[in-house]
């Protein structure tokens, strides 16, 4: 006999009902059954934000956020960071294991095979404003390769599934390097498949016809790893919408469209660089106290601090702190590294914020070194979604192959007006 359930007593009726417990999870529709009388809905959960309703099973990623820990299919992220590189992260987190050294090798080629774009969607780059966000552009260009390519449509089909998969880690650096060099106004560099993935994209952004360019190691290798710890973190806001819209079989493109969207909101991957325009404005150090005072008063928040989830401390953070010292190395120090310093110093003593376990998150950092690397800073969310692609085209292919999904539709409370005939415009 197991006793693995939860018995939950409705005051309401004083009837008792026994519902059971999997995974430290019970299913929200055993609750229906619980009503005042039969006519009745049943019972559901209220949850806005989604703060504490499990909405698939994963085998991806694991957080826990009261210890600080992040792993990629049981992985830590401080070995991966170290060890990996990110496109064979993308092969782990897709494919479950970590390739052998053949598979590796042929995963690395079939990607950088497939790094040339449409000519059509490079002149479709071309057609937006000189000072249209890059983030738009890349949510555009999802789209329309939907359109350049029929066989995405055929989700149920694993070799037209796996062909997207390269077709869109491939291209997604072609796209962004395109709507960067749009920015800048100048011309379009094709891809180099003899590059490392992040070796290829440096070169996109900035190869300007030299004799001898050559990519700089150092900053291929931190963007790398910065690629690496953006490529996924589970039930996140943008993973969600690729799951949502995964969920009713659209193709992957627009799915990835809509992540991208989200994504580029200032609460989740827009937070890089709102956090470089918070240093911004305050300027200099001597400022972080009078700032912090607002933002206890509620008049904003800290940008780049706090997570739903870490209440302890963003383990990428950590990582991305030590980053940004080996890119200064390369293009010297930034002086709104000081002003974050000292920001997170102050913070980290404040009642305020140790009250509600607000520590950096990992976009604290990633902002400055981005900076540092020369980023405009309205390319740096659009790096975070080049790093969390293998992450959402992960999670898709399991919401594909998982049988107990279906098209996602949350309930709703309705708050409304009851019935009520409608007035002619004449008599209101
Ligand atoms: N600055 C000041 N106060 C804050 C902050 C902050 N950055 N974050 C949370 N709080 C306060 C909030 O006002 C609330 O206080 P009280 O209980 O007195 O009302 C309490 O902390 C709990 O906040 P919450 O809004 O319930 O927390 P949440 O889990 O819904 O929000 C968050 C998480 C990341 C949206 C939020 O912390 C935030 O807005 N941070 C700033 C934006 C940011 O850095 N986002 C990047 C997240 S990491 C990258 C990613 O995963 O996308």
């Amino acid at each position: 006999m197991t006793n693995e359930t939860l018995t939950v007593t409705d005051n309401r009726t004083g009837k008792t009902y026994e519902i059971p417990i999997e995974n430290e999870t019970i299913p929200a529709a055993a609750l229906r059954k619980i009503k005042v009388d039969p006519d009745d809905f049943g019972l559901m959960t209220y949850d806005p934000g989604y703060g504490n309703t499990a909405s698939c099973k994963s085998a991806i990623t694991y957080i826990d956020g009261d210890k600080g820990i992040l792993r990629y299919r049981g992985y830590p992220i401080e070995q991966l960071a170290e060890q990996s590189t990110f496109l064979e992260v993308a092969y782990l987190l897709i494919h479950g294991e970590l390739p052998s050294k053949d598979e590796l090798e042929r995963w690395e080629n079939d990607v950088m095979h497939h790094t040339f774009v449409h000519e059509n969607l490079a002149r479709m780059v071309e057609a937006f404003r000189y000072d249209a966000h890059p983030m738009s552009i890349l949510i555009s260009a999802l789209s329309i390769m939907s359109s350049m390519h029929a066989d995405a449509k055929d989700v149920q089909n694993a070799a037209a599934r796996k062909k997207q998969v390269l077709r869109i880690l491939g291209k997604l650096p072609t796209v962004a390097a395109f709507a960067y060099r749009h920015r800048i106004g100048r011309p379009y560099n094709y891809p180099n498949s003899d590059l490392s993935y992040t070796g290829n994209f440096l070169y996109m952004l900035d190869y300007m016809k030299q004799t001898h360019y050559e990519v700089n190691p150092v900053l291929a290798k931190a963007l790398d790893v910065l690629f690496i710890l953006h490529a996924d973190h589970e039930q996140n806001c943008s993973t969600a919408v690729m799951r949502n819209i995964g969920s009713a079989m659209a193709d992957p493109y627009v799915a990835m469209s809509g992540a991208a969207a989200a994504l580029s909101g200032p609460l989740h991957g827009g937070a890089n660089e709102a956090v470089v325009k918070m240093l911004g404005v305050i300027g200099d150090e001597k400022h972080v106290p009078s700032y912090i005072e607002r933002v206890k008063k509620g008049d904003f928040r800290l940008m780049g601090f706090g997570h739903r989830v870490y209440k302890n401390y963003d383990p990428r953070a950590r990582i991305v702190k030590q980053i940004a010292y080996d890119v200064f190395k390369v293009t010297g120090t930034d002086p709104l590294l000081d002003i974050a310093l000292k920001l997170e110093e102050v913070a980290l003593q404040d009642e305020y914020f140790v009250s509600r376990k607000l520590y950096p998150n990992v976009d604290f950092y990633s902002g400055i070194i981005y900076r540092a690397m020369r980023f405009p800073t309205d390319m740096f969310t659009v790096l975070f979604a080049l790093g969390r692609a293998p992450g959402w085209l992960a999670q898709w292919l399991e919401l594909i192959t998982d049988e107990e999904q279906r098209i996602a539709r949350p309930r709703q409370v309705y708050l409304g007006a009851e019935e009520r005939a409608y007035v002619p415009l004449g008599e209101r």
